[in-house]
């Protein structure tokens, strides 16, 4: 019945369930008309009636096998007192870092502020019983750079320059290591079925900084959410060939790899643990045949391997809604 826990916790290879990060998005006309009535973004993620809606609209069109949350994992710094906005065309822009506000935050005045959440997804599972309901959160690193950053990170983004208080800073990475694990926990307590962890930005980490910022923050949280039994999803986006270390240090029930990541290798190299996504977004803007091969590539390589069939990244505005429609039809053909 819920087919992403079973293909994760029991390594089962015989289903091949498929979702797509992004799945309810600006693809979606659907999703369109909700969002041009719905100017604030952060309002509408608290719309639990709404954020609800959205959640569902790409299963009711497609039927696929799991239902992510619509929120946003920049409702942490929101949670946590920091202004947090999105403006047309530029992403995310967060207000000024208040960091003792920020750390003498409580669990009650955060779940005050962020609890419609856990009623949309109540609202989910009730309506969806037959799907897996994921939840989802930041990881620690991720969030941190778009507190200190206060909007997405270019490319000449300095780790050294941004973090320039490492007291403060591990400060700040220990609050967000419990806020983010409340929020998975009461996620989990309103039906969430799976949790997925967003790292990003983890690809900007300088190696001798990975263990401090993403490999032990990643596998603190893991140990903190208390119902063990609720798989969870790992992804840190940008690690190359650190994905490997990453899965050793950190154990995540199933990892999910980006499209830098070569499938074959990460099938030899990942220590069995079910695996995740894979295919660049950027392929769904090309014909049919150029489609159906990237996913049978893919569908080769991973066959008898426990694999959820999902993309290396999000699904790109620009996406013809009947191009998921299409690939979703490839993946059932070869169950
Ligand atoms: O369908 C789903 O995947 C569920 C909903 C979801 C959203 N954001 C909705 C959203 C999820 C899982 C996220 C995660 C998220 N948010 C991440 C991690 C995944 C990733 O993309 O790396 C990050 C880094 C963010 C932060 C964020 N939110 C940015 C940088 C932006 C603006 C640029 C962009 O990619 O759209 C958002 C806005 C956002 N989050 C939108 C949606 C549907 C678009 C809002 C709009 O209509 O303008």
């Amino acid at each position: 019945m819920n087919k992403l826990v079973e293909c994760i916790s029991n390594r089962d290879s015989s289903y091949l369930p498929i979702w797509f990060m992004r799945q309810a998005g600006r693809y979606l006309p659907e999703f369109k008309e909700i969002r041009i009535k719905n100017p604030n973004f952060i309002n509408l993620c608290l719309n639990s009636e709404l954020a609800a809606e959205i959640t569902i609209q790409p299963i009711k069109r497609f039927d696929l096998d799991a239902a992510i949350i619509f929120s946003d994992i920049l409702l942490i710094p929101y949670g946590l007192g920091q202004k947090v906005e999105f403006k047309k065309g530029e992403g995310p822009v967060l207000g000024d870092l208040k960091i003792e506000e920020i750390l003498k935050t409580t669990a009650q005045n955060f779940l005050e502020k962020v609890s419609p959440v856990y009623k949309a997804i109540s609202k989910v599972k009730e309506k969806l019983p037959q799907k897996s309901v994921i939840g989802f959160a930041g990881a620690p690193w991720t969030l941190l750079v778009y507190m200190l950053n206060q909007k997405s990170p270019k490319k000449d983004f300095d780790f050294f320059k941004v973090i320039k208080n490492e007291k403060l800073t591990q400060k700040l990475l220990a609050k967000l290591e419990d806020m983010i694990s409340l929020h998975i926990n009461e996620q989990i307590k309103a039906g969430a079925d799976v949790i997925q962890i967003f790292d990003s930005w983890a690809g900007l980490l300088p190696k001798n900084q990975l263990f401090n910022f993403c490999y032990n923050p990643s596998k603190n949280i893991i140990n903190k959410v208390n119902n063990k039994k609720k798989p969870i999803i790992c992804f840190p986006r940008g690690l190359g060939k650190e994905y490997a270390e990453y899965c050793e240090k950190v154990s995540p029930h199933c990892i999910s790899i980006d499209y830098d990541v070569d499938p074959q290798w990460a099938k030899n190299n990942l220590k069995g643990i079910p695996i995740q996504g894979g295919m660049d977004p950027k392929i769904l803007l090309k014909d049919e045949n150029a489609i159906k091969k990237e996913v049978e590539k893919y569908l080769k390589i991973f066959s008898g391997y426990p694999y959820i069939f999902n993309l290396g990244h999000g699904v790109l505005p620009d996406t013809k809604p009947e191009t998921i429609r299409y690939i979703t039809n490839l993946v059932r053909k070869k169950r």
